[in-house]
């Protein structure tokens, strides 16, 4: 399967990936052949966006086995488990990471009878599997999401989960991509996203591409534009949606949702099933990544922009309370509060 952002090599030996750090500025591919150079991708956001890291880590995976000597399934399984755990620490936060190592897992498992080289072709078939489906859960949830909204709207969104988060629309960019392809025209705010900049970079870059009618902003004035009406929805991505709907997104987006409850703004949070974690019954249980502080105070600057020695609390994501989610979005159709019962009920 190729699209854009995560593909394999012709010789399906990497895994090519579309550096999203380089963005808008350059565009440049990178094949990624070593486990290290895999995590260290995903670790430094050269890829991101809880499903793209799914879809890459597959593929991942699938490269890596190739590479494995052993014959016998055994010592080819302690390889492969041992390699799918390196990249699933890679990063905490989006459960999708390790639902889609998990699935390769399971295939690895259930054809531990066939010979090693069938096998790792079945893993190959699955990781392309992944992403098939990704690109059909990314349009389903992009026609639910534009039942919400209507021609003209103005809505905000936070960080960045379009395509290049995902394989193909995205999720909380969906709608509104969708709905241009209809000749539909939105207004999006977009935040720019401290402080990995990924509203400024990615989604302002993914909209403009769309031709779609958009504005950056600072994160610090999504109240300001909020205040004057010019925001009727807000759609967000989600990296881990708990048993009763708190979910966790790129820091900032809870300041979004608590600000939207104020001005009577609906806050929309779009992702697929696989971003549900029933194993976490709470936001509580939702392990937050904590990044260098570094990126705070030197990320994107020419220069320092603040003291060297200053501590810093660099969360990479905040975890938004149910309460304040108006409606989920998923492929399998809109959830509404109570969360506890309507994901419990799509998750059977
Ligand atoms: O740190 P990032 O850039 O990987 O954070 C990404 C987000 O928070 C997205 O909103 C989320 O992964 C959903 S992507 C469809």
């Amino acid at each position: 399967m190729k699209t854009e952002n995560i593909m394999l090599s012709s010789d399906r030996r990497s895994v090519v990936i579309l550096d999203q750090t380089q963005l808008p500025n350059r565009t440049e591919y990178l094949t990624l052949n070593t486990a290290g150079e895999m995590y260290d991708a995903i670790f430094r956001l050269k890829v991101r966006g809880a499903p793209a890291i799914g879809i890459f880590a597959a593929y991942g995976i699938y490269c890596l086995s190739r590479q494995i000597a052993e014959k016998e399934y055994d010592g080819f399984y302690k390889k492969f488990a041992e390699y799918a755990d390196y990249l699933e620490s890679s990063r905490p936060t989006a459960v999708n990471l390790s639902w889609a190592l998990g699935r390769m897992r399971q295939t690895a498992e259930r054809n531990k009878e066939r010979p090693v080289e069938e096998l790792v072709e079945l893993l190959g078939q699955e990781a392309e599997k992944i992403q098939k489906e990704d690109i059909d859960m990314c349009r389903r949830i992009s026609e639910y999401g534009l039942t919400l909204i209507k021609d003209g709207d103005g809505i905000l969104t936070h960080c960045n989960a379009g395509p290049l988060a995902t394989s193909r629309y995205g999720t909380a960019l969906g709608p509104v991509l969708l709905g241009r392809e209809k000749n539909m025209n939105f207004h999006v705010f977009v935040d720019e996203t401290r402080p990995l900049l990924q509203g400024a970079r990615l989604t302002a870059y993914e909209l403009l591409k769309a031709d779609v009618d958009a504005t950056l902003i600072c994160d610090n004035m999504a109240s300001s534009v909020m205040k004057k009406g010019w925001v009727k929805a807000c759609f967000v991505g989600c990296d881990r949606i708990a048993a009763n709907g708190d979910t966790a997104n790129k820091v900032g987006t809870s300041g979004v949702a608590i600000l939207a409850k104020y001005y009577g703004i609906p806050f929309y949070v779009l992702g697929p099933t696989s971003t549900i974690d029933m194993s976490c019954r709470s936001g509580e249980d939702i392990k937050i990544e904590l990044r260098d502080g570094e990126e705070i105070k030197k990320k994107y600057y020419e220069k320092p922009m603040a003291p060297e020695d200053i501590k810093c609390y660099n969360p990479a994501f905040d975890v938004t309370d149910h309460e304040l989610i108006t409606a989920i979005i998923t492929e399998r159709g809109i959830l509404r509060a109570p969360y506890t019962k309507s994901i419990a009920e799509i998750m059977k």
